[in-house]
């Protein structure tokens, strides 16, 4: 990746903005009732990530990099501007319609491509490694997270499908040491990471067990069954308010038909997966979760070092496996599969020290409130990252079964409010290592 010439990056920025518009085109491929309708007060209407996607690729490829004119009247920008407009009010806008809507994308995508061809892939640091493009490439596919995860709280039949996702019967450890002292935290290599991901940075990290695998339903399960929802034993103060207030008493989308226990997917209701990673946990319950197990969340630098640090050498992979991209025998990435898959079921895909499936199926949540890294800067615009620092935001690590490759590195970091839960969001817990066990 880092020796290719520029037609080559050219030819990968191309293939990756229509792997992106593929994706959109799927997710949004509803009559227009539906994409114009509010699945849930915590989403956009679809129609809205739809002209939104297609308004930040104008706005940075076209409007900056290439110096074009509005293609609509400029009221329309703030419209999709997600800072004037909170989700909640979006329905209630002026937004296009659909076939408005889609015929912007498309003729913002035929413009780019256009000027992919041409402009120089160097000599203004937005467009180093074609960075402005990457950058695009992956909001566009964030957003299709985010649409995904809109599909999955939308009421009535499904939509989508996907072959189920890999079982597995491994015997896994229960949990892992990493090995304490410093290591590399953050990247300034990357071509494409996102300005929280950087500068690179040492950290001392003190040794620390990790489990072998998020934790699965049936983990979570015992939780459930043993009252931990009536117990406030086990919850953040702020988190026992909520789930009281709230009146949560098992993970979103779980219902229980006497003994059994059901998820719904995408529109299907379907008994648990005992071995699947769990999914759509808010921060408190994690946390809960850990406290009643007898253990905590990992901080965002174990999380790091559990996924990168190589005892070998000392230093930092890309991926836990390595510095090779993903490939679909690493980790249940990209929406192949519309559900986490089982524990174990990504052997090829562990750490350096045996560490499983960091990247994809779910989300982790870590203890770590999301803040600048020391020697931040904010690049190429303070509304990605800067402005969430301080906001009581919990730091989410590796991608999920719905995040695409070209969106996620070991170093890449997400965050969301403690209590949201509609994200595709699981976790793994660990303990700090005593004395004795740290030096075996
Ligand atoms: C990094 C996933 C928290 O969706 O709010 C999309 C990504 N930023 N458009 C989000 C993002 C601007 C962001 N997250
Ligand atoms: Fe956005």
């Amino acid at each position: 990746m880092l020796t290719e010439n520029p037609d080559q990056l050219r030819e990968r920025l191309a293939a990756d903005l229509i792997r992106a518009r593929e994706r959109t085109k799927l997710l949004t491929a509803v009559d227009d009732t539906e994409l114009l309708h509010q699945h849930s007060p915590l989403m956009s209407p679809l129609v809205w990530d739809l002209a939104h996607i297609g308004n930040q690729e104008e706005l940075w490829l076209l409007r900056d990099v290439a110096g074009r004119d509005p293609l609509l009247p400029e009221t329309v920008d703030q419209l999709y501007d997600a800072f004037q407009h909170p989700r909640s009010t979006r329905p209630s806008l002026p937004l296009l319609e659909a076939v408005p809507s889609r015929r912007y994308v498309d003729e913002v995508r035929g413009k780019v491509l256009d000027v992919l061809e041409r402009i120089p892939l160097h000599g203004r640091p937005l467009l180093e490694n074609g960075f402005a493009f990457g950058m695009i490439v992956q909001h566009e596919q964030q957003h299709d997270e985010t649409m995904l995860a809109t599909h999955q709280l939308r009421a009535g039949e499904a939509l989508l499908t996907a072959p189920p996702a890999p079982a597995a019967e491994t015997l896994l450890p229960q949990e892992v040491l990493i090995p304490g002292g410093r290591f590399v935290m953050g990247t300034d290599i990357e071509p494409w990471a996102l300005d929280n991901e950087r500068p690179a940075h040492a950290v001392e990290v003190p040794s620390f067990f990790i489990d072998a695998t998020p934790v699965t339903n049936a983990d979570y399960l015992a939780f459930v069954e043993a009252g931990g929802y009536e117990d406030p034993r086990w919850w953040h103060p702020d988190g026992w308010k909520h789930v009281r207030g709230a009146g949560l008493f098992a993970p979103q989308f779980w219902t229980r038909e006497g003994k059994s226990w059901h998820r719904r997917v995408f529109g299907r209701t379907e008994p648990l997966r005992p071995q699947q990673a769990v999914v759509h946990v808010c921060w408190y319950e994690a946390d809960a979760y850990a406290r009643w197990a007898g253990r905590r969340l990992p901080t965002e630098a174990e999380w790091e070092k559990a996924a990168r640090f190589d005892p070998e050498s000392g230093r930092s992979r890309r991926y836990p496996w390595g510095d090779d991209d993903p490939t679909p025998d690493h980790a249940n990435l990209g929406q192949r599969h519309l559900e986490p898959a089982d524990v174990g079921a990504y052997p090829a895909g562990r750490s350096a020290l045996g560490v499983h499936q960091l990247i994809g199926d779910v989300w982790e949540w870590t203890s770590s409130e999301f803040a600048g890294y020391p020697g931040f800067r904010a690049w190429p615009y303070r509304e990605y990252s800067e402005v969430f620092f301080g906001g009581g935001y919990r730091v989410l690590r590796g991608g999920s079964f719905g995040t695409d490759p070209s969106a996620l590195r070991s170093t890449f970091r997400n965050w969301d409010h403690p209590i949201r839960r509609q994200i595709f969001s699981g976790f793994r817990t660990a303990r700090s290592a005593t004395p004795e066990e740290a030096h075996v």
